[in-house]
């Protein structure tokens, strides 16, 4: 069953049950697992610790991913009271709710960060990693699957190591993966990546197999997120930024096949790498995150020649496509450890053109990727920070609108600052774009009101700005009692438009 996936004979008495493998986690642990945007995270032992909690057991846990997990993990885990505290990003509904209800401690992090504070401790002593594993080498190497995110420091760092290999990923993943683990500061070498195709580590994770406690074999897929239809508005967004980087290469500013790309989650991100099918530019090469769906389409078009990220975020449909043609894309992809994918030195070294998406943002650039009318969170930061402060060009990309129009996603101050004026440099919105380099706070707001609000919004907008301007303080002017009426009305009335 297993063929040559396991290739240490003196592991083979170490495979169990997924009940038995979970009863080395007890009550009280710190465990870091596998995972990254439902992608390669560990199922089967996640689902038999949920039962042990619904079968009476008192069983609450500590749970460190590298990014959003699947169902079994978050959602069983929440749904069960396992999980009590959770970093550093989900995007689960029931895990949402939970966190916004007061009953899950979560701390939002930005994610090129996460290794490193579990490498020094700083969420306390891993007890157990539990991780998914296409293989485990003749070393003890661990193969991973269909990501990588924080798996190498939560192998490195956990007194035990529970795997689960899962037989419906397959063998061909084996070499997508480029492991490379940063030394300790103050010994701390360049990263040598120069080119996001550069391989600088190896194909497996080093483990000690000494620490392999359990081995649980699986067939569970990874339970991938559907992708929202590419729709009017995100074409147009799309359409926005294609011209907008023709007119950069025009001006000399970008080569004529542009710098490395990074494109953020979610529907409007896929969109938005999506229209660079049909766009003029050739040769393009992605130092990213996550590989979604619309990747594949630039893979297969031949516009995308390498695209190096932390895991592969399909829609099902992708997922289909992706394991039934893994040989073909393997040879254009490159998965890295987080902290590689994500690191501000590559990516300021490569010049990275970041795009992501925002919830709102305010008049003077300021955007709030994460919480909700100020505090109700909705997934995280995730890698957009890593990406957007050190990129060579930063974009954000969001619809004028939200919940039908009720909802200006352009507001005078937003309700919680995830990426600050200092590092966006360019707004785009279905209604159009706004470059803001080179622009003082004043400026910058006439450029977005003008650019990028809707237009039902656009002049109280700009009756906020003018009434402000007359203050006393202009460099960059708030009416700070009233900054944030237009969240204030929304809880209060369902809606942001004054009738
Ligand atoms: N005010 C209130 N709600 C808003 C809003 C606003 N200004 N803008 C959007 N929303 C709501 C939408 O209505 C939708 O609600 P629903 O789930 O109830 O339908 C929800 O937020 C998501 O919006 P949608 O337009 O479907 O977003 P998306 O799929 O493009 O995702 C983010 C947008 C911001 C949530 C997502 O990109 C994200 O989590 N980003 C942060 C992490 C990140 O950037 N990672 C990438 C690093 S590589």
């Amino acid at each position: 069953m297993l063929e040559g996936r396991l290739r240490r004979n003196d592991l083979e008495s170490k495979i169990m049950t997924p009940q038995e493998a979970s009863m080395f986690i007890k009550d009280g642990m710190i465990v870091a697992t596998s995972g990254f945007t439902p992608s390669g995270y560990p199922k089967a032992v996640p689902l038999a610790l949920a039962k042990r909690a619904e079968e009476g057991e008192k069983l609450g846990i500590t749970i460190i991913t590298g990014a959003s997990v699947g169902d079994e993990l978050d959602g069983a885990l929440t749904r069960s009271g396992v999980m009590k505290r959770r970093f550093p990003y989900q995007t689960n509904k029931d895990s949402r709710n939970a966190l916004n209800n007061g009953n899950l401690m979560y701390q939002d992090m930005h994610l090129s960060h996460v290794p490193q504070y579990i490498d020094y401790g700083f969420f306390g002593n891993i007890d157990v990693a539990l991780v998914e594993a296409l293989a485990i080498t003749e070393e003890g190497g661990i193969v991973p699957t269909t990501s990588v995110g924080a798996m190498p420091h939560a192998i490195k760092n956990a007194d035990k190591i529970i795997v689960e290999i899962n037989i419906s990923q397959p063998m061909e993943l084996e070499g997508v993966h480029d492991i490379y683990i940063p030394e300790r500061p103050p010994h701390r070498k360049p990263i040598p990546i120069i080119h996001p195709k550069d391989r600088i580590g190896t194909s497996y994770i080093p483990c000690d197999p000494e620490k392999i406690v359990a081995v649980v074999v699986t067939d569970i897929p990874d339970k991938v997120r559907p992708l929202g239809a590419i729709d009017e508005n995100s074409k147009k967004i799309s359409g926005y930024i294609i011209d907008f980087f023709e007119h950069e290469v025009k001006m000399g500013r970008l080569p004529k096949n542009l710098l490395p790309l990074q494109s953020g989650v979610g529907s409007v991100a896929n969109a938005v790498l999506g229209g660079l099918v049909d766009s003029k530019f050739e040769n393009l090469t992605c130092y990213t995150e996550v590989i979604q769906d619309s990747m594949f389409d630039l893979i297969d078009a031949g516009k995308v020649t390498i695209a190096s990220g932390t895991s592969f975020t399909p829609s099902e449909e992708g997922l289909e496509r992706l394991l039934n043609n893994m040989e073909h894309y393997a040879k254009h992809c490159i998965l890295r450890p987080m902290e590689i994918s994500n690191h501000p030195e590559v990516a300021r070294r490569l010049g990275v053109i970041a795009m992501n998406t925002a919830i709102e943002v305010d008049m003077y650039g300021h955007v709030n990727s994460t919480n909700i009318m100020g505090s109700r969170m909705m997934n995280g930061i995730g890698g957009s920070g890593d990406f957007t402060r050190n990129a060579y060009l930063s974009i954000f990309t969001t619809v004028s609108t939200a919940k039908n129009g009720d909802i200006s996603s352009i507001v005078p101050m937003v309700s919680h600052v995830d990426h600050t004026e200092h590092d966006v440099e360019v707004i785009v919105t279905e209604q159009g774009i706004a470059d803001l380099r080179g622009t003082s706070p004043r400026e910058r707001a006439r450029k977005i009101i003008n650019n990028c609000a809707h237009p039902i919004y656009k002049d109280r907008l700009m009756d906020y700005l003018e009434r402000a301007e007359r203050g006393k303080f202009r460099h960059e002017p708030h009416l700070i009692g009233e900054a944030l009426s237009w969240h204030d009305r929304f809880l209060q009335t369902g809606s942001m438009i004054i009738k």
